[in-house]
């Protein structure tokens, strides 16, 4: 069985994010979404409301087949999380060209680290390639729409958040 990893911050997890999980059945087959736990950033969703975003809306993805994904969480190095569980596959969704020098310097630094991991680049769709969880926590927080860029479980999460 091939396993591969999606790592990221997912605070919170976007429709780009769900395209990338959709597709990687494709490359894979089982995925483990795994949040990073980045001290340098103060997240908005705690690591245990990003898990359950992220089940909750693979659950309610009908193009998404649940029981290939499973969601992790992990405070270290990825290639230690690609080691512990056998995963020699680490996926990224790339956005526009802005994204690929700093992709490709940590799949270098990754591949330098675990030879045996192999980095892959999944293109975002054009649709999505503008969307990042930054700008839709920027957004949300101004009360802007961000129902096309979300799934409707985090939609609802933020506006809950920023409804006070
Ligand atoms: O969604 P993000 O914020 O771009 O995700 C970044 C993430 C979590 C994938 C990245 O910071 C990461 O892999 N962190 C783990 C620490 C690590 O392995 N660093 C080595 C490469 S610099």
């Amino acid at each position: 069985m091939k396993i591969g990893i999606f790592p990221g911050s997912f605070d919170p997890i976007t429709n780009g994010h769900m395209d990338i999980i959709e597709r990687a059945k494709n490359i894979c087959d089982k995925i483990f979404v795994a949040i990073g736990l980045n001290s340098a950033k103060k997240p908005l969703f705690s690591v245990e409301e990003r898990i359950e975003m992220i089940e909750k809306c693979c659950q309610f993805d009908d193009s998404i087949d649940d029981s290939n994904v499973e969601v992790t969480s992990f405070d270290g190095l990825l290639v230690d999380l690609c080691k512990d569980i056998r995963a020699p596959l680490i996926i990224r969704g790339i956005r526009a060209i802005s994204d690929f020098e700093y992709e490709y310097a940590i799949a270098l630094l990754n591949k330098k680290l675990a030879p045996e991991t192999e980095t892959v680049f999944l293109m975002s769709k054009g649709e999505y390639s503008f969307i990042s969880s930054n700008m839709v926590r920027e957004i949300a927080s101004y009360h802007g729409d961000i129902s096309s860029f979300v799934p409707p479980f985090v939609n609802n999460k933020l506006l809950e958040i920023f409804s006070q």
